[in-house]
């Protein structure tokens, strides 16, 4: 799977992707949970001259704490009850190539200070084991969590931190690039057909525009996972806006984005008119599509514009926002 998306924020993210792949640095992916962190490391790989390597990846929220070293750096016989046999830990499987470190956060402070030492030194020691093992490998680690907060709660080593954050890279979440989701929708949709082997008409404008309003709190994958349960419930390949998770069928304009009341108040008057203005420049004036973008029945959209000196035709809805037109630059 390609990493889809055309938001600046994106192009952004390859632009630094591009730039780090092919070196050898240490690289922190920071970013919501189903932004993409695994799909970026795997492209990290596949970029670098390691690709013909291993890609090895290790969750490390998805293991017991205790197993967690055994797991990275393997173990001889007999380390400990229950090591029957010898064990190559990932470490060693991922030599010559990428080791990706998911959830690096949930790591146990110890093993932290072995992982500092094996980035720094190269070189690792199995679990019961005597000699030193030397290591070639890169590593990837990602986290959905406020790392830097965590070191200043002391919860995660400091110099780790700065050893793997030697680039860091942000995958914004699908909410702060709605532009991306009408792209990311028609892909995951082609795919998912593909893939069961259905034919699928068109996304209807309906279902999209619930993507476009929803605020996809478990990003892409969520919208991947949306697609798929509309692909498998459709009838004679036609999505159904139905079909919906119950929560995304749910949005509106209001939900998308939680207005708050500033602490300072507001106008009420000028803002309603101001969104009533928004609405129709929005639909290129058309009455009926501006009432439905505010969830405003048409007679009461009407009585509103009316109210609002904007019922003629040749009322001004010229303007979006503040006018910049006059502010110089200094
Ligand atoms: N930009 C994208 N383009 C295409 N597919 C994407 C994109 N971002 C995520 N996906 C898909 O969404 C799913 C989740 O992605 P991934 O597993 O990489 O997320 P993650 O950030 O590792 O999430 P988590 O923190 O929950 O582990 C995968 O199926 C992945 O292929
Ligand atoms: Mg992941």
């Amino acid at each position: 799977g390609e990493l889809i998306g055309k938001a600046p924020s994106m192009q952004l993210l390859y632009r630094t992707m591009q730039k780090v792949a092919a070196t050898d640095a240490t690289v922190l992916i920071a970013g919501e949970s189903g932004t993409g962190k695994e799909l970026v490391a795997r492209s990290l790989h596949s970029g670098s001259n390691r690709a013909a390597g291993p890609f090895v990846a290790l969750n490390c929220a998805a293991i017991p704490e205790t197993l967690i070293e055994s797991e990275l750096f393997g173990h001889e016989r007999g380390a400990f009850t229950g090591a029957h046999r010898r064990r190559e830990g990932r470490f060693s499987e991922a030599e010559g190539g990428t080791l990706f470190l998911d959830e690096i956060a949930s790591m146990p402070l110890p093993l932290q200070s072995s992982l500092l030492r094996v980035l720094q030194e190269r070189r690792f020691t199995r679990l019961g084991g005597t000699g030193e093992i030397s290591s070639d490998v890169r590593v990837v680690a990602a986290s959905n969590r406020d790392l830097p907060q965590m070191v200043a709660d002391g919860l995660f080593r400091e110099d780790l931190y700065y050893r793997l954050n030697v680039v860091g890279l942000e995958i914004p979440p699908l909410r702060s690039r709605r532009e991306d989701v009408p792209l990311l929708a028609e892909t995951l949709l082609e795919r998912s057909a593909r893939a069961h082997g259905i034919k699928i008409g068109s996304l209807p404008v309906e279902i999209l525009r619930r993507f476009m309003e929803y605020h996809w709190p478990g990003n892409v994958r969520e919208l991947a996972n949306a697609v798929e349960r509309l692909v498998l419930l459709a009838e004679d390949g036609a999505l159904q806006a139905g079909d919906l998770p119950p929560e995304v069928a749910r949005s509106t304009v209001g939900s998308a984005v939680p207005f708050r009341l500033p602490a300072e108040g507001l106008d009420w008057e000028s803002m309603e008119g101001d969104l009533l203005r928004q609405a129709l420049k929005r639909c290129d004036g058309n009455r009926a599509a501006a009432a439905r973008l505010l969830g405003l029945a048409y007679k009461a959209f009407l009585y509103r514009l009316e109210k609002y000196g904007l019922a003629s035709d040749d009322s001004d809805i010229g303007t979006e926002g503040p006018d910049m037109g006059n502010i110089t630059r200094g």
